[in-house]
């Protein structure tokens, strides 16, 4: 039954890119953005331009490449936010800037340290600046949950005045409730009736596990753009998750009449790719994606799923891409079926980054015999990593055994290009490969967490792992695919330590930007 349509505007790249620990590169931000398109996400916001250079890059890289959703920049309500956010989705088909300002009286007076005056004036210049710059304006009163429903309504009279075409309602700190979402909603409607006239939209955090419920509530009370992440990722306990939201109006479309432009089948693969290149696992009873949403474990229940699957469940595993794909090669596939076999799973790589996934390929089909569509998913992602590295693992010995302690010597090679090397007595022959690493690079990296997952079934399998590390009062992660276990936690170490000097780098043109904008701001 096709009904109406709702938006779905993705904000991993942004939002989701806060949660501590996430650092991705261009090239990770450009295969997420693409992997989006192929979703069929309406709206791709790609990241705040001001924050640092890297962000803008990313943002300018993805309007520039990304062809189907539109492309928008965040921006504070400041001049200099709103023209970086404009200058970075110029040249997308159809760009927008997202421009903010708190309406609570809790952020305008602490955080803010300004007044309600203020933020009107701030509001009208923000949208009147971006309205001259792109067609495409939204305007989001953050905090708005927590703020007077009337003030919030004046600022929102004053966006649609000034030409926003977007209105989006921020449950910033994920304090609302369904019911209280949806009266919120309702009230604005009553106070502004020129909200008719342009898009209503959702956007919730999950601090109380209600991101989705609160969504939803708002959809039914209007809206018709939902913002979420992929995994739900996000600052703090994240945003609403993309793929719940989706397959709650795909199952239930015959009660609730929506429909979004998502195709189903890529949620699991977008889902896995943001998980690996964030280094954020996903739980394994997660809704939709999890590796338990769709396995049956009770007696009672596996005996009625085989007489009548529709007996415990209420979607199908196809619908979000979790079965039917048999793509299988093996070691004496080439480089032509390896090519048409990721062009199958959507992925197009060619030149150099083909090279090494082939020689990647070859590696692991010599020692496991049928290599399989994950696998693949797996390498391609591992490949893509190579790019700016700062340190790579050049090789490492281990020495293990039951009455010795593990022995481990490591080669590095710096970002300066040199190879370094580091040798360690570990607890365990990880814990010795880690330590070792520690001593060749000459960092003070804490282990947070660590985890090895294997990519497939089966004794052969590829092992996925992925560390934590906190360095210089930062966390990174990283990730490493491999047939050996060693290796694959090796690789995601020097990685999670190339994302902390990554970070680090971010860190510092972030604190420069904020200084350069200070100064701007103090300027008559
Ligand atoms: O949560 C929030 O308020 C935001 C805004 C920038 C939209 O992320
Ligand atoms: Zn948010």
């Amino acid at each position: 039954m096709a009904g109406e349509r709702v938006l779905i505007f993705d904000t991993t790249l942004r939002d989701g890119e806060q949660s501590p620990g996430i650092s991705l590169n261009t090239a990770e931000k450009l295969e997420i953005a693409h992997q989006l398109a192929r979703l069929g996400v309406d709206v791709i916001e790609a990241g705040f331009p001001i924050a640092s250079p890297g962000d803008f890059e990313a943002v300018q890289a993805i309007a520039r490449e990304v062809e189907g959703p539109v492309i928008a920049g965040l921006a504070r309500a400041h001049t200099a936010d709103v023209e970086r956010a404009a200058a970075a989705v110029r040249d997308a088909a159809r760009p927008r800037v997202h421009t903010f300002i708190s309406t609570s009286d809790i952020h305008i007076e602490h955080q803010l340290r300004s007044t309600r005056e203020d933020v009107k004036g701030q509001a009208r210049a923000a949208v009147a600046h971006a309205k001259s710059l792109v067609d495409d304006v939204e305007f989001s009163p953050m905090d708005a949950t927590r703020a007077d429903v009337e003030f919030t309504a004046e600022v929102l009279q004053i966006a649609l005045d000034e030409g926003a075409t977007t209105i989006n309602i921020p449950d910033t700190v994920g304090y609302a409730m369904p019911h209280e979402y949806a009266a919120f909603l309702a009230r604005l409607y009553e106070l502004v009736p020129d909200l008719r006239n342009a898009v209503l939209s959702v956007h919730c955090h999950d601090d109380l596990g209600l991101a989705v419920a609160n969504s939803f509530a708002g959809v039914q009370a209007g809206a018709r753009q939902v913002e979420c992440a992929i995994n739900g990722i996000g600052e703090r306990a994240g945003n609403a998750s993309l793929e719940e939201i989706v397959m709650l109006l795909h199952t239930r479309a015959a009660d609730v009449g929506l429909q979004t432009g998502v195709n189903t089948r890529e949620i699991a693969r977008t889902s896995r790719l943001v998980s690996r290149l964030t280094g954020y696992p996903v739980q394994p009873n997660k809704a939709i994606v999890g590796r338990n949403a769709f396995a049956h474990e009770s007696g009672i229940h596996q005996d009625g799923v085989l007489k009548e699957r529709s007996t415990y469940e209420i979607m199908d595993a196809t619908t979000v891409g979790l079965e039917g794909n048999d793509i299988v090669l093996g070691k004496h596939s080439g480089r032509h079926a390896l090519k048409q076999a990721l062009e199958d799973l959507g992925l197009e790589i060619d030149g150099h980054a083909l090279n090494q996934a082939f020689k990647r390929f070859k590696d692991i089909a010599d020692k496991k015999k049928q290599v399989t569509a994950m696998d693949l998913e797996a390498l391609v992602t591992d490949e893509l990593r190579e790019e700016l590295r700062a340190y790579t693992l050049e090789w490492f010995e281990v020495a293990a055994a039951s009455r010795r302690p593990p022995h481990a010597r490591v080669g590095v090679k710096t970002p300066e290009g040199e190879v370094v090397q580091g040798d360690f007595t570990g607890d365990g022959p990880v814990d010795a490969v880690f330590r070792a690493i520690n001593a060749a690079t000459g960092r003070d990296a804490r282990l947070r967490e660590f985890r090895v997952d294997s990519v497939t079934g089966g004794q052969d399998a590829l092992g996925e792992a992925s560390v934590v590390l906190e360095v210089a009062g930062m966390s990174a992660s990283g990730q490493g695919v491999s047939t050996d276990v060693i290796e694959a936690a090796a690789l995601a170490y020097v990685r999670a330590l190339s994302n902390a000097d990554l970070r680090g780098r971010r860190r510092a043109a972030e604190a420069d930007a904020v200084a350069a904008a200070t100064e701007l701001s103090a300027t008559p």
